[in-house]
Formats: structure tokens, sequence, C-alpha cells
């Protein structure tokens, strides 16, 4: 009984936060997703459930995330890659993204999301594309993998098809290639020990990012953070950050890993649900 009473107060806390605010950051991991029916890739059992021919081979998703695979296996590398490229594709966020939205665009000062999410699932969403920053890049994106990009050219995938046999999670020829010198390519993505990822696209992002934070400096932000895990806690340390340094509310929403610093607001239920009882009570 107490702990439904605390939770109340929690979600009306939040809702007060949000409804007094002139400015709204979005700060998202992969549990946002989840709702929509993601997997969050919290742990190998997590992962080698949602991948099963992975599990078989023994590789973790830290060991899939390298760009080595393009030069050792292209048809595994671009299984891993391309299956999730199909499954982002065809995934439809659910509605916890449109009431964020809704938020963000009564506000004087918008919006912006900072995400690690490579997904794409903030622009299916609607969201403005120069208002999402992706810090780990974005699927729906490609370069080349010759070294360091055989210039400097980021394409978009939406082109792209990749066919990816399920049972040995190889993809089928023809793999993606660079339209500038024909050689294999991947994604925008940063990896796990890469020294190749092109960082152009997301450095544009920060610099709309620093602008939007330098514009609300001085107004109050709201900081809306979405199931991001402690792992790579990069999210999480941005969210915490701009929270300390712009005197920010942060509502952290996450299942498993809620806590936060003294002074802000923890939401340890899903992210849809949370989202939708917040919302209930800023239309009372
Ligand atoms: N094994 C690995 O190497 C590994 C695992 C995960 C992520 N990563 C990488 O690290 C980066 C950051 O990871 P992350 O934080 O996005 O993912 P994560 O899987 O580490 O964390 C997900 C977080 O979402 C929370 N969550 C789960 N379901 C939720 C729901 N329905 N509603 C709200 N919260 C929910 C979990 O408690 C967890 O804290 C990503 O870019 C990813 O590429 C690597
Ligand atoms: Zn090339």
């Amino acid at each position: 009984m107490k702990a439904k009473a605390d939770r109340g107060t929690l979600i009306s806390n939040a809702a007060d936060a949000i409804a007094n605010s002139d400015a709204l950051l979005v700060c998202a991991g992969s549990g946002i997703g989840v709702d929509s029916g993601l997997p969050d890739f919290r742990g190998n059992k997590g992962f080698w459930e949602a991948y099963p021919p992975f599990a078989k081979l023994g590789l973790r998703f830290i060991d899939l995330a390298n760009p080595a695979w393009f030069d050792q296996d292209p048809e595994l590398a671009w299984g891993f890659y391309g299956h999730r490229l199909n499954l982002y594709r065809k995934t439809i966020p659910h509605k916890g993204f449109d009431l964020l939205l809704k938020w963000g665009e009564s506000k004087p000062g918008g919006y912006f999301v900072f995400t690690s999410n490579v997904d794409g699932q903030f622009q299916k969403a609607d969201f403005d594309e120069s208002h999402i920053l992706e810090c780990h890049g974005s699927i729906h994106h490609l370069q080349c993998t010759r070294a360091g990009g055989c210039n400097t050219t980021i394409w978009r995938a939406d082109k792209v098809i990749v066919t990816v046999d399920e049972t040995t999670m190889k993809a089928k020829e023809p793999l993606p290639q660079c339209p500038i010198c024909q050689e294999l390519a991947r994604p925008n993505i940063l990896m796990f020990g890469d020294w190749s990822w092109l960082p152009y696209r997301t450095e544009s992002q920060q610099s709309r990012f620093r602008q939007w934070l330098q514009e609300n400096a001085k107004t109050r932000i709201a900081v809306v953070e979405i199931g991001a895990g402690t792992g790579v806690p990069t999210v999480r340390m941005t969210s915490e950050s701009i929270a300390s340094t712009y005197g920010a509310t942060l509502i952290r929403i996450n299942t498993r890993e809620p806590n936060v610093p003294p002074g802000q607001i923890s939401i340890p239920t899903g992210a849809l649900e949370a989202l939708e009882k917040i919302n209930t009570q800023l239309t009372r």
C-alpha cells in the first residue's frame, strides 16, 4: 500500500517538474524500446534469447559489435547488423514516444533528444532530425570499411536491402557496398574497439545540441531519462551532468536500475506505463 502511494507521489512530482519546465531534454537507452517489442541487450542471457544462433556460436553482443568482423567474416557482420536493421525498420515506436514529443513541442524552448540507441526510433516517431543526438551513430547510415572510410562520406541506408538467413545469422550476397570504391560498407555505428568510425554526422548533432543547451541555459530544463543502463553509462552520465550543471530536474524511468542522485526523481517502472501515468497527471 505504502509503495503504491510513494509511486503515485513520484509520478506527480515528475508531472510537476515537466509542467513547470521551459524545455525538455529526453535521454534514452535501449530500455525505451522494450515496450515497442525490441530487446535491450542486457546481459548475455537476454541477448542470446533474442538471437539463439549467436548463443550456439558462443558470441556475445560485445563480441559481435566489433568492426573486425567486417574483415574476418563479412556475412556474419552483416548478419548481425542486417537483422537489426530489418527489425528496427519494421518496429513501430510505442505511444510513449508520442507523449514525449507532445510535451517537448509544447515548451517554449522545445526539446532535444540524446540517445545511444542506433535504431532511429525517435525519427520514426516524428521527432525532428535536427533535434536528435545519436552519440553512438545510426544503423540507418552507412560508411566505407576502408581505413577511415575511403573518404568522409556517410550515406543513408534507405535503399539498402540486407537478407539474413535466420538459422545461421549470416547475410546473403550481395552485401552493402561503398558507392565510391565498391568495397564493403558498414553501419555508421561506433562499435567496440572501433578506430574507423566516421564521427562527422554525430559531431554535427553534438554542435546543434550544444547550441540548444546554450539557448536554454537560463530556463528551466526537465530531463526525462528512459531505459539507460549502467554497463556503458554514457546516457546516464550525460543526464546527470546536465541536471547538475543547469540545475535541472532529472526524472529517471528505469525498471532495473532506477537509482538517482539525491533530490532527483526515480520511477522504477516500464517506459510506456510511466509516461502514460505522467501524461494523465499532466492533462488533469
Ligand atoms: N553486452 C554489451 O556489450 C552491451 C549490452 C548492452 C548495451 N551495450 C551498448 O551499450 C550502450 C548503452 O546500453 P543501454 O544503456 O542502451 O542498454 P542496457 O541494455 O545496458 O540497459 C537498458 C536499461 O533499460 C532498463 N529497462 C529495461 N526495460 C525497460 C523498460 N521497459 N522501461 C524502462 N527501462 C527499461 C534496464 O533496467 C537497463 O537499465 C548501447 O549503445 C549498446 O550498444 C552493450
Ligand atoms: Zn569506399
